[in-house]
């Protein structure tokens, strides 16, 4: 469903990525590690056609999204789903507006439909019955998982999410991720998870990337990640 290969991209001086290659499947969660700084976001952005690369090509659902024009590249992410770190809500607009809004964009769904679906998608992250209720009102554990319901609402296949623990307490951190998981696997879409939190990304994902310098200094299931005999994979995973 993704296919990254070669993808290398410097800003200035600094290489930030040097030739990653990766795939991942539909219907698998895979977690992307590596210190703070090192282009986990970066490599999101790529995917999803917000930033080029200076070499290396992206694929995602046969889109060969590193040579689509703006107006194809448009419509190639209404398959993709994007939980920024930030959760990015928009403020002005009730939770239930934020989700409403992709569908009455990129849909003809009647606005019973809309709220159909919107009511669906709110209890699917816990949240039924706050579609009135404005993003600041709420928790931010709340508003992560409103978030992720935005991302989904279009049937997406292929979810991205930009550190969705940061900002959270281990029980939240924990609670979402389980969620993302959960709603990924029942969606079948192609996950990419960036975390440097090394719990929850073992928790979420069925394989791993570890990136440093600009390349994967390793990637597997939680078993051969951990038993990676990089120095560098050793000290990350040793905390
Ligand atoms: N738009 C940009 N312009 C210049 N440098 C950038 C830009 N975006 C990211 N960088 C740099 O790329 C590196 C990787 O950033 P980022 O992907 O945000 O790291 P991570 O998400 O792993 O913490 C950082 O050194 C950052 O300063
Ligand atoms: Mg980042």
């Amino acid at each position: 469903m993704i296919k990254v290969e070669g993808l290398t991209k410097a800003f200035g001086g600094n290489k930030v990525l040097d030739g990653v290659s990766l795939e991942v499947a539909a219907g698998e969660v895979v977690a992307l590690m590596g210190l703070s700084g090192t282009g986990k976001s970066v490599l999101l952005l790529h995917i999803v056609g917000l930033m080029s690369p200076d070499a290396g090509k992206i694929i995602v659902d046969g889109d060969p999204v590193t040579e689509l024009s703006e107006s194809r590249l448009l419509l190639f992410r209404r398959k993709v789903g994007y939980l920024f770190q930030d959760s990015a809500l928009y403020d002005f607009m009730t939770v239930g507006e934020n989700l409403a809004f992709p569908l009455k964009e990129h849909t003809r769904l009647k606005p019973v439909d809309i709220r159909a679906k919107v009511d669906a998608h709110l209890k699917m992250v816990d949240l039924a019955g706050s579609a009135d209720t404005f993003p600041s009102e709420l928790s931010g554990g709340m508003r992560k998982r409103a978030a992720l319901a935005r991302a989904l609402i279009m049937n997406v296949k292929v979810l991205l999410c930009d550190e969705p623990t940061s900002g959270l307490d281990p029980i939240r951190s924990r609670d979402i991720s389980q969620l993302i998981r959960d709603l990924s696997k029942k969606a079948g879409c192609a996950t990419v998870v960036t975390t440097h939190d090394m719990l929850n990304a073992f928790r979420i994902a069925d394989r791993a990337f570890v990136l440093n310098q600009g390349k994967l200094a390793a990637q597997g299931t939680e078993t051969e990640v951990r038993g990676s005999s990089d120095p560098f994979v050793k000290e990350f995973l040793a905390g």
